[in-house]
């Protein structure tokens, strides 16, 4: 398509590729404020660059891809992300991790995140805290680019640093500490049956191991190398495994909390390590 399509033949077109309420969501995702005036003014014309992406991202979701990848766009704390398959795409749900992160931070503290996908949750935290800076670490190298030009701008503006590599060993080697540790370990477990909407995510960013708590047991105690007597660990769970999260935790010393997702599951734990200084 090389010409300008007016906008009611571009809906036209949408009609028979999507149900009318996943169009919609395509259209205000590109056209954003404009959608009004094409609304007010159906005949007016879309621009054909932009016409091709709509139609291109409609073709890609209406073979099964998930809106944000079909767009290369995902939204988090109300921040727009660059997102392709080699990251998980943000959850609303993992915003009660940034707003229970944001809370407990101390003032100017110093974060660090593990697993950092496409950045959504560190860069939530630094919009969140004005006054803190942060680390974060990926193991996946097509992950980590993905996370570099999204946090491009905290990274030049020093008050992000991201390193390749696993768990918090680029921390731990260069004698890094924080005060908070965020994650959203991979935690599916490897005879659970996948959800047909995971099917476009990369296996490295879901599978947790043959139990989905494995990799979550191995981030936490990845913080513990980094975090001081007082510190915390934010971190995500599936709703089913948290009860041995929990009780792992809790055996580990200090105090754990669970934090609901909007859906009223717990989602994730704060873990303070408070007690351990004091063995
Ligand atoms: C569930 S995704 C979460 C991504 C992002 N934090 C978010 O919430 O959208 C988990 C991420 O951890 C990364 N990962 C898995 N094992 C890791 C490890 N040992 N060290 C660092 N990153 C790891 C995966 O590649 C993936 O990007």
């Amino acid at each position: 398509m090389t010409e300008p399509l007016p906008f009611r033949a571009l809906r036209a077109r949408l009609s028979r590729l999507l149900a009318p309420r996943l169009a919609d969501r395509l259209l205000k995702a590109v056209l954003a404020d404009g959608l009004a005036s094409y609304l007010a003014d159906p005949k007016a014309l879309i621009p054909a660059a932009t016409a091709r992406r709509i139609l291109g991202a409609a073709h890609a979701v209406a073979a099964g891809q998930p809106l944000p990848l079909a767009l290369g766009e995902a939204w988090f704390w109300e921040r727009r992300l660059s997102v392709n398959d080699d990251v998980l795409l943000p959850r609303p749900d993992s915003e009660v991790l940034v707003e229970a992160a944001a809370r407990l931070l101390p003032p100017a503290g110093a974060f660090a995140e593990i697993g950092v996908g496409s950045g959504a949750l560190s860069l939530g935290l630094l919009d969140a805290r004005g006054d803190c800076r942060g680390y974060g670490t990926e193991i996946a190298a097509k992950a980590f680019r993905v996370a570099r030009e999204n946090l491009e701008e905290a990274i030049c503006g020093g008050r992000y640093t991201l390193f390749l590599g696993d768990g918090t060993r680029p921390l731990a080697q260069r004698g890094i500490a924080v005060d908070l540790v965020l994650a959203n370990p991979p935690y599916v477990g490897l005879r659970e049956r996948l959800d047909p909407s995971l099917a476009y995510e990369p296996r490295r960013a879901l599978l947790g191991g043959v139990e989905g708590c494995a990799l979550p047991k191995i981030f936490a105690l990845e913080a513990e190398k980094v975090l001081g007597p007082q510190g915390i660990l934010v971190m995500e769970c599936a709703p089913r495994e948290a009860p041995y999260l929990l009780a792992f935790l809790r055996r580990r010393g200090g105090e754990v909390e669970e934090l609901s997702d909007l859906g009223g599951r717990t989602r994730g734990v704060v873990w303070r390590l408070k007690r351990l200084s004091e063995r």
